[in-house]
């Protein structure tokens, strides 16, 4: 059974031309004119892009007392629903649980998942057994990214000399090292003083972690990567402190690669001052959201490309749930939707607006990242032997968001009442029409695990030059005798 996209125009991170595109077997066959096939899909108006990759998600994760509430199938779905045909989730260790146990608790949550997934691994401790398990997660299962929070003391963060391990282990084993760059000490104190002096409201989180706390961090966090001699994926950048770290790390030739979120770059930190209470505590995520100084910087690193990727940190908890931080914020569990939007939004508000070419919108959403994770050309790209994970994208498709008529499953969208136009006119999952227009035809286990190799270019390029710039000792003749 052959499908066939017929009479669109293929867009691709540095292409735009029209073809047909036929799939067999879940995967791209052939791109040229008049094609045919056994199902046609049309395409007339609309473009043909590689679906979106969203590699940084938290679909039913334990945090802060209770579990965010999309899982991998509600997850999913919204993810598709909006053209996004790949998600990235953590697993995420307790301090002092084992790796791989972790990683078979997120192994049996993802059974559900309707479009293609993959995982990072978190280091929220370190050990011999952490050291050695690094290997394993990264040579027999297939991942090769490792998360750091900097941030979240007495939970998941670490320090800098476990840092500093990880990162080293990471640069041996040809793995990528991902930070959340705030500086967790700090916040910790801010928020004490903060609810000390009866500042408890959701408004109190963004004052307890300014884009200073956060320019600091990633500052430190390419430092110690700089040392450790591998590159270092900055996850959820979200102000012009942390993009200049960045900007001037690239600058100076380190890899170094910086993630903005959709919920910062389109939302601002007025949300907080809105006088209801639920309405400011559903936006209450870390980074919190900046001034619009800091969103034009992130544009601006999306254009000029010091920033590569546009993400959704996606952790939706109900209004239910995040009620349980009336009277203090620190108990606010952390954290917004954005699967389903991520794509429509972001063409709204870059594309249509002409901050993006449509070329670099298909780099940030999906080209970019699967080079960035080691999945290119398989995932990311539409060509010859590539997955048929495709969005046909209808430019003049337009609705207004809605909790109401969201996938997710969340009581409210932090983009409620937006209109966004440009949306999926049909979503593909290795060749599976999962959306049709306002259709849902996602099969909940039709997701695969991708496994991701590690060693890529640019990791093999640093550590040859990590190993000709290694200190050497010099040899001399004639040294004197120790002085008395
Ligand atoms: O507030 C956030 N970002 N919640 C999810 C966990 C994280 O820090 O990425
Ligand atoms: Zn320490
Ligand atoms: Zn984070
Ligand atoms: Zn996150």
């Amino acid at each position: 059974m052959t499908t066939v996209i017929k009479n669109g125009t293929i867009v691709t991170a540095d292409l735009t031309y029209k073809a047909d595109v036929k799939i067999d077997g879940g995967k791209i066959v052939e791109i040229a004119p008049n094609l045919s096939g056994d199902e046609t899909l049309d395409a007339s108006g609309c473009y043909v892009m590689p679906g979106g990759i969203d590699p940084h998600t938290h679909l039913e994760m334990p945090f802060m007392g209770t579990y965010s509430s999309d899982d991998f199938e509600s997850g999913t779905r919204a993810a598709l629903s909006g053209g996004t045909t790949m998600v990235v989730d953590f697993a995420l260790p307790a301090p002092g649980q084992s790796l791989l146990e972790a990683l078979t608790m997120w192994d049996n949550k993802s059974t559900r998942a309707n479009c293609d997934y993959s995982f990072h691994m978190a280091v929220t401790w370190w050990s011999e057994q952490v050291f050695k398990e690094m290997e394993t997660i990264v040579r027999d299962k297939g991942i090769n990214t490792f998360k750091h929070f900097m941030a979240y003391k007495g939970a998941l963060m670490v320090d800098d000399d476990e840092m500093f391990a990880s990162f080293q282990r990471c640069a041996e084993l040809g793995a990528l090292p991902l930070v959340h760059a705030e500086n967790g000490d700090v916040v910790a104190s801010m928020s004490a003083k903060l609810l000390a002096e009866g500042n408890n409201g959701p408004e109190a989180h963004a004052y307890s972690r300014p884009a200073e706390v956060e320019g600091e961090a990633t500052n430190r966090a390419i430092m110690i990567a700089d040392m450790a001699g591998c590159p270092v994926y900055i996850v959820h950048t979200s102000c012009e402190q942390a993009h200049e770290a960045i900007r001037r790390a690239r600058a100076k030739g380190m890899r170094v690669y910086g993630e903005p979120l959709i919920q910062h770059l389109t939302l601002d930190e007025s949300e907080y001052s809105n006088p209801d209470w639920d309405h400011a505590a559903r936006r209450v995520m870390s980074p919190p959201f900046r001034s619009k100084q800091h969103q034009d910087s992130l544009w601006a690193g999306l254009a000029s490309g010091s920033l590569q990727v546009v993400a959704t940190d996606h952790c939706a908890f109900t209004t239910a749930q995040k009620r349980f931080g009336v009277g203090d914020f620190t108990k606010i569990p952390n954290g917004t939707g954005g699967l389903e939007d991520r794509m429509p939004m972001l063409w709204t508000h870059g594309v249509n607006t002409g901050r993006l070419t449509m070329n670099e919108f298909v780099a940030v959403t999906s080209t970019n990242i699967a080079k960035i994770l080691n999945i290119y050309p398989k995932k990311g790209a539409i060509l010859v032997g590539a997955d048929a994970d495709i969005v046909v994208w209808d430019p003049n498709r337009s609705k207004v968001i809605s909790s109401k008529t969201q996938q997710s499953a969340i009581d409210y969208n932090v983009f409620e009442g937006k209109e966004v136009t440009g949306l999926p006119r049909y979503t593909l999952t290795r060749g599976v029409v999962a959306i049709e227009e306002s259709t849902i035809k996602t099969r909940e286990g039709h997701g695969e695990f991708v496994r991701r190799e590690p060693v890529t270019a640019v990791s093999k390029a640093l550590s040859t030059w990590k190993e000709i710039t290694s200190p050497r000792k010099v040899e001399r003749s004639g040294i004197p005798a120790t002085g008395v």
